[in-house]
């Protein structure tokens, strides 16, 4: 187990104890976030798990995928740490990881 911060759209911050089975999205959905609504369950198709992901964490990340690169490109609140969470497995080099929800588009 190792800690996910999640910040929601009305600023709320809350820590979760993240299973490391399971990528960022599912962590967020399972602890009960209906804000991140994944529609298409982590299929790298819908870009409604879009998070901005703090920077300090950047390169602990997986590469961008084209696929996911261009979903993102289709929010209008694309930052320059914008990441979709169901691209992310979450692992123990992650601990402490703070996210925000992204504006819903
Ligand atoms: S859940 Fe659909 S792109 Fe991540």
């Amino acid at each position: 187990m190792a800690k996910l911060i999640v910040v929601t759209r009305d600023g709320t911050e809350k820590a979760i104890e993240g299973d490391t089975n399971l990528s960022v999205m599912e962590n967020i959905r399972d602890a009960g976030f209906d804000e991140l609504l994944a529609l298409c369950g982590g299929c790298c198709s819908c870009a409604t798990c879009h998070v901005i992901v703090d920077p300090a964490f950047a390169d602990k990340l997986p590469a961008i995928s084209e696929d996911e690169n261009d979903l993102l490109d289709s929010s209008s609140f694309r930052e320059a740490n914008s990441r979709l969470s169901c691209q992310l497995p979450f692992n123990d080099s992650l601990d402490g990881l703070r996210i925000t929800i992204a504006p819903e588009d």
